[in-house]
Parts: C-alpha cells; sequence; structure tokens
C-alpha cells in the first residue's frame, strides 16, 4: 500500500508554558522536539518580571536542550508596574526575549502579579507600540459579576478595544482565542493577531461538562461552545496570516487536576502537531496547516521562515501514542480527544 506523507516546515509553538526545575526537565523535551522554535510563558512561581530574570531562565532551559536539537527558545516578560520604559527600550532589540505579556490579575495560574486597571499601562504601551515590542495578552476580564463564558467576549469589548483606540500601532497577540467573537473581532484588526490551541479547536464545553466531568479538559480561557469551536476551526484553516498555533500546553500532575479546586491547564506538546493534522485532513485543509503551524507566527514576530521541512506520515491504523509522562510529584496527562490517531513524526 502507497505510504502518505505531509512535508511542512518546521512547526513552532507560540505559547507555552514550561515550568521549572524538575517540571521543566520532564516536559521540555516534547517540545524541542517536535517544535523548531517557542515562545516561553513567564508565569512562574516567581513570574518572570525583567530581563535579568528572563536571561537566567533561558539558560536554565539551554542547559537541558541537548546539542544537535535545532530549537530556539524565545522568552516573555511578565508585565507589572516593576517594569520600566527603559527595559523595554532593551527588549525591543533583544536577541531573543520577543514580547510583553500582560495578565489580569486572577485570571489563571500564577496571575497574582497580574494588573488590576489597565490605564496604568499606558505610559508602557506607548513605548511598546514606538519600538514594535509586541503585547501579548491573555484576554479575560476577571470580575466576580461576569459570566466565565463571557470573560473574553467582555475583555475585547471592555478592555482591548481601548487599548487599541489609544495604541492604533501597537503589535497585539490575542492568546489562546475561544470564541466565534474573538475571530470576527481579529478579522477587523489590522495590528491584532492571534493564537489559537489546539483544544479550543478540538473539544467544547459539552464534552468537558455534559457525560460527567473531565477535569483533564479544564483550561482557562473555558472551553466554549459548538460554534465558537467551528469559527476557529474555520479561522484556523483558512491560511488567514492573523491565526496560528499556540498550544497553551500547561502541566500540571494528575492530583492538582484531579481535586476539589482542580487547576486550569492542558499539557498537549507530545500529540499537538499529529492530532492537527488529523484535524486539518478531517476538514480537507491540509494544503492550510503550514502557514498556521509554522509560516503565520513567524510572519508576524519578524523572524526569518525557517529553511528545513519536517515530514510526518499516516499509518494505515491507529497508532499507539503516549497517554501520559512521569514527574517526581506524579503523572501528567497527555492532551489526545481522539481515539484514534493516524499521523506520527518520522524519524
Ligand atoms: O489553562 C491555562 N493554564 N491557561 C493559562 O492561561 C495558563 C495555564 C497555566 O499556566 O497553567
Ligand atoms: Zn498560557
Amino acid at each position: 500500500m502507497e505510504k502518505i506523507f505531509l512535508d511542512i516546515l518546521r512547526p513552532d509553538d507560540w505559547h507555552v508554558h514550561l515550568r521549572e526545575g524538575e517540571m521543566l526537565s520532564s516536559v521540555l523535551p516534547f517540545t524541542y522536539e517536535n517544535f523548531g522554535s517557542a515562545l516561553i510563558m513567564p508565569n512562574l512561581d516567581t513570574p518572570i518580571t525583567n530581563i535579568s530574570l528572563a536571561e537566567t531562565y533561558y539558560n536554565e532551559i539551554c542547559k537541558r536542550i541537548p546539542r544537535g536539537a535545532e530549537f530556539t527558545p524565545n522568552m516573555t516578560l511578565y508585565l507589572t508596574n516593576h517594569l520600566s520604559k527603559d527595559e523595554i527600550k532593551k527588549v525591543s532589540n533583544h536577541e531573543y526575549i520577543k514580547a510583553i505579556k500582560m495578565y489580569p490579575k486572577g485570571a489563571t495560574t500564577n496571575s497574582d502579579a497580574g494588573i488590576s486597571d489597565f490605564k496604568d499601562f499606558y505610559h508602557l504601551f506607548e513605548v511598546m507600540e514606538e519600538k514594535g515590542v509586541i503585547l501579548s495578552i491573555h484576554g479575560e476580564v476577571t470580575d466576580e459579576k461576569i459570566d466565565v463564558f463571557e470573560r473574553e467576549s467582555v475583555f475585547i469589548e471592555k478592555v482591548l478595544k481601548k487599548i487599541i483606540k489609544q495604541f492604533p500601532n501597537l503589535k497585539i497577540v490575542l492568546e489562546h482565542i475561544t470564541s466565534a467573537d474573538a475571530v470576527k473581532f481579529i478579522n477587523e484588526e489590522s495590528m491584532v493577531a492571534a493564537t489559537i490551541t489546539i483544544h479550543h479547536l478540538m473539544v467544547n464545553r459539552n464534552i468537558m461538562l455534559s457525560k460527567g466531568i473531565r477535569p483533564d479538559f479544564y483550561c482557562a480561557p473555558i472551553l466554549k461552545t459548538e460554534y465558537d469551536r467551528l469559527a476557529l476551526v474555520q479561522a484556523a484553516t483558512s491560511g488567514n496570516c492573523k491565526f496560528f498555533l499556540g498550544t497553551d500546553s500547561a502541566p500540571h500532575v494528575e492530583g492538582k487536576k484531579i481535586a476539589s479546586c482542580g487547576c486550569a491547564g492542558i499539557f498537549s506538546s507530545p500529540l499537538a502537531i499529529p492530532l492537527l493534522i488529523q484535524l486539518f485532513e478531517e476538514h480537507s485543509s491540509l494544503e492550510k496547516i503550514e502557514p498556521f503551524v509554522s509560516r503565520n507566527g513567524r510572519a508576524f514576530y519578524g523572524l526569518r521562515q525557517h529553511k528545513d521541512r519536517v515530514r510526518y506520515v499516516k499509518r494505515p491504523k491507529s497508532i499507539e501514542v503516549i497517554k501520559d509522562i512521569k514527574s517526581s510529584h506524579g503523572k501528567i496527562t497527555v492532551f489526545n480527544p481522539y481515539n484514534e490517531v493516524y499521523w506520527e513524526k518520522e524519524d
């Protein structure tokens, strides 16, 4: 039987949580084996709030990357009121710090240092706009009066539109978009792009909640409706340069996911690309996967395109896939909503 291959430029992950210490050692191989580069989020227990901390974290990551792995870590700084205009100017010329991440206070894991009033940061947005530094945004309001499923749409209306009006040339990435409203908004705004995760492309809130609760699908922003999911699939498979892959792979050990107050986060790095290929294939859009996973993100971040290609092969029968990984604090479940997986990377 004839073999079916897919060759694409090496993919990148434009949003990943690698953690630190032992957890970093356990999860990092799944990123450097599957991606050419990744944008690493700064929400550690001690947030990465300045260049010096980012450089130390970068070195910790690089120490764990084997020689010969073709992988570049790109770093982010956590926006707090300790960040100065001078530091932002340095970021604009920095070799590997590529964005400043804004977390609303209380929105997700380690967001206590996040911000309460966006207007307090307008003097920094002004410098970012002038110097071309990218603002990466966790786009949710955290007001308890706002329904959890509306947090993203309300953020776009009440916060993001105001920031854009004030700073029309600020380059923004709205991270891990989840809704049809967000897709529409991104299509209308010229300076704003968006990352999309594989979990928001593959599962919806019914799957998470209607036949028993599925803590492994709990994440922030929370999964939305099937209508929203299909809007995200349409955006990802359109080839539109404003949408690109950011897995938001966010490992938590089982004991912290399946608990009376479980953590938000889905660990998806190991099977991200094979699952995505399967999804794009189901939507007859295989030719659009390369823009989504390899080209669009690099273009938005102003990086040269990769030159080398990676080959994936489709097996005639469903393959045995990794279900979880071990860490010293317990196992971490690997995201996989499919019963059968056919694609894998060819060695
Ligand atoms: O589900 C999530 N988990 N969303 C985020 O934004 C952060 C992440 C984490 O760090 O655990
Ligand atoms: Zn994230």
